[in-house]
């Protein structure tokens, strides 16, 4: 499992600090299916500095966002989903931004500076074990990284233990439905392009519920054709629970 996490740590340190816009989870073959389609562009017009293309959704647009909510992004990147966020919650909110990359950090604070945001934070910190205060949060949000979390029923039990009661996690991420090929599960490197991290489908939604989430829906799904064949499918979805 350490493992997986170095190899994911150098792909993202190494994407923070080559200052360019990569593919969505940095895997060039997905670059046709990302985010940058769903955003609206007058939304991260003056934020688009922090956009790496990284993503797989556009978990803002269904958080329900409102003034002075505390909201936490897990797997924050270069902070665009929290420049995003930051703007709904207003002064008297703030988004937490969450990453385990350092290089991914410095980042995202070089981005709030320049662009002036200052109901932001950035925490250096892993998703299964945040530094986080219990029941302090009113929306998880997260773009396209739990598929590279190993273990993914420990990051629902955080994301539970952190929001408040009545609080909502809306989180895009990458699922799968079959029978991943051996090959692909087992790369590494394909882990790192949010590829071989992906769960299936159903166990993704068993762990939510098993957390303690009720309401769990899925907002959005959509297929990436050119992973997917007559008995495997890869798909980014946007789902939603409460607490
Ligand atoms: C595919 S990028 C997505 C970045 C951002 N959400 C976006 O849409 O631009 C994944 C990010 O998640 C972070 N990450 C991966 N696993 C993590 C973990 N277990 N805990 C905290 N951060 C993690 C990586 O460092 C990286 O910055």
């Amino acid at each position: 499992m350490q493992d997986i996490k170095e190899v994911v740590k150098e792909k993202y340190s190494k994407i923070a600090i080559e200052v360019k816009q990569e593919g969505c989870c940095g895997s060039e073959a997905a670059t046709t299916n990302c985010m940058a389609e769903n955003y609206n562009p007058e939304e991260i017009a003056d934020v688009e500095i922090a956009n790496l293309g990284l993503g797989c959704g556009t978990p803002t647009a269904f958080a329900d966002l409102k003034e002075g909510m505390t909201v936490l992004d897990l797997g924050s990147g270069a902070g665009i989903d929290v420049f995003i966020a930051s703007k709904y919650v207003g002064s008297t909110g703030k988004v937490i931004g969450l990453d385990m990359t350092q290089e991914m950090i410095a980042r995202a604070e070089e981005n709030a500076k320049k662009l002036g945001i200052t109901n932001v934070a950035f925490k250096l910190g892993e998703i299964e074990k945040m530094p986080i205060e219990s029941a302090t949060v009113d929306r998880v949000i997260s773009n396209c990284v739990l598929n590279l979390v190993p273990d993914k029923g420990k990051a629902f039990v955080e994301i539970y233990r952190v929001l408040k009661t009545n609080g909502e996690f809306i989180i895009s991420d990458i699922v799968s439905t079959g029978t991943m090929p051996d090959d692909v599960r087992k790369s590494a490197e394909l882990w790192a392009g949010c590829v071989a991290g992906a769960m299936d489908k159903d166990e993704y939604l068993a762990l939510i519920k098993r957390a303690g989430f009720k309401e769990v829906q899925i907002l959005k799904e959509k297929k990436y054709d050119e992973y997917s064949s007559d008995h495997f499918a890869l798909l980014s979805v946007t789902i939603r629970g409460k607490k």
